[in-house]
């Protein structure tokens, strides 16, 4: 039996109180379902306001589970469950481990204050909440570093080297990465851990120069995901609603090359737009979900029989809980 999917999933979401939730990075046909669209921020803060008891999110694990964990009675089901690379590469040892390293050189630990982006886990978001520490998004990342400096504390900064990094440059303090350049801690403000995205290391300052070279007038917009020399070689850098905002205030006739994943700068206006890199970057996981799947899990919310449920394990949840709630807390 052929299923029309887009047919079911509307009379899903009509019958249904569910709300279809869905990143820019999802593929189209699952993108144009959701309810409820925008920036990892933007999702986490709408979710959080919105009245329905279920929530069909459409993205990446850490995404779903900080719905789960801001709003621990609504049921959160996600037709896929596909982990971000980046946050992957960061678990409660190895947080532990970067606040030894921090603390074998030297620093106390009740003088460290940990951010975590929140491309990571909830057991990681847990240990930066125990530790009185924020999470932070790429939108929202210069207004919570401010907030943890008055701390007065050095900021331990995970799993995003580059975020970190790219941040450091744009206020003006020093930032080192743990096991790369000599890092000493006690001569820099922000001690990155070692993660990056796999999507966002394809775009390269060769890319930049290529397209410069081609289109002298051209503009080059980044995701700050991006390596450090990329974000300074470009002409701006935002969050993925930022980078959104600013190619639509640009003029028509203005080229430019983006760089950031393949669905969303795909979607973006048509006319002189470039994905600045010769590689398509697509991420992985965030095309994982088909919309077979979303048509899967709705309908398993009808049969009763609901699959790929979120669960976050209550004393992580309370902790990870913690930090969501000090950068919502943040206008
Ligand atoms: P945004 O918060 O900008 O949507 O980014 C999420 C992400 O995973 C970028 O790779
Ligand atoms: Fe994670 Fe990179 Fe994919 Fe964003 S683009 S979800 S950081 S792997």
């Amino acid at each position: 039996m052929n299923i029309d999917y887009k047919s079911e999933i509307n009379r899903l979401k009509e019958k249904l109180d569910v709300t279809v939730v869905a990143h820019y990075y999802q593929r189209d046909e699952v993108f144009e379902m959701g309810d409820i669209t925008g920036d990892s921020l933007e999702l986490a803060r709408r979710c959080n306001d919105d009245k329905n008891p279920w929530v069909v999110f459409c993205g990446v694990g850490f995404m779903g589970q900080s719905v789960k964990v801001i709003a621990p009675h609504k049921r959160v089901l996600m037709p896929k469950i596909a982990c971000c690379a980046m946050a992957r590469m960061m678990d409660g040892v190895y947080f532990e481990e970067s606040v030894q390293y921090m603390v074998d050189k030297g620093i106390d630990r009740d003088n460290i204050l940990p951010i975590t982006y929140i491309n990571s886990d909830a057991s990681v978001k847990a240990k930066v909440g125990a530790m009185g520490g924020f999470v932070c998004t790429s939108s929202n990342a210069f207004a919570i570093i401010s907030k943890g400096l008055e701390s007065g504390k050095k900021i331990l900064f995970v799993p995003d080297r580059c975020l970190g990094q790219n941040f450091a440059i744009q206020m003006g303090l020093k930032s080192c990465v743990i096991g790369i350049d000599d890092c000493d801690p006690k001569e820099a403000d922000i001690i990155c851990f070692n993660g990056f995205c796999s999507v966002h290391q394809l775009f390269t300052v060769d890319d930049i120069e290529f397209y410069r070279e081609k289109y002298p007038e051209i503009k080059i917009a980044v995701h700050p995901e991006c390596d450090p020399a990329v974000v300074l070689a470009s002409d701006f850098s935002g969050s993925t609603s930022q980078l959104i905002k600013y190619v639509a205030q640009l003029d028509p006739d203005q080229k430019v090359a983006v760089g950031t994943e393949y669905n969303l700068v795909n979607r973006m206006r048509k006319e002189n737009t470039f994905v600045l890199s010769s590689t398509k970057p697509e991420c992985p996981t965030m095309n994982e979900t088909t919309l077979e799947d979303l048509y899967l899990t709705l309908k398993s919310i009808e049969d009763d029989k609901p699959i790929n449920e979120i669960i976050v394990e209550p004393e992580v949840a309370k902790y990870a809980n913690m930090a969501l709630q000090r950068m919502l807390d943040l206008k």
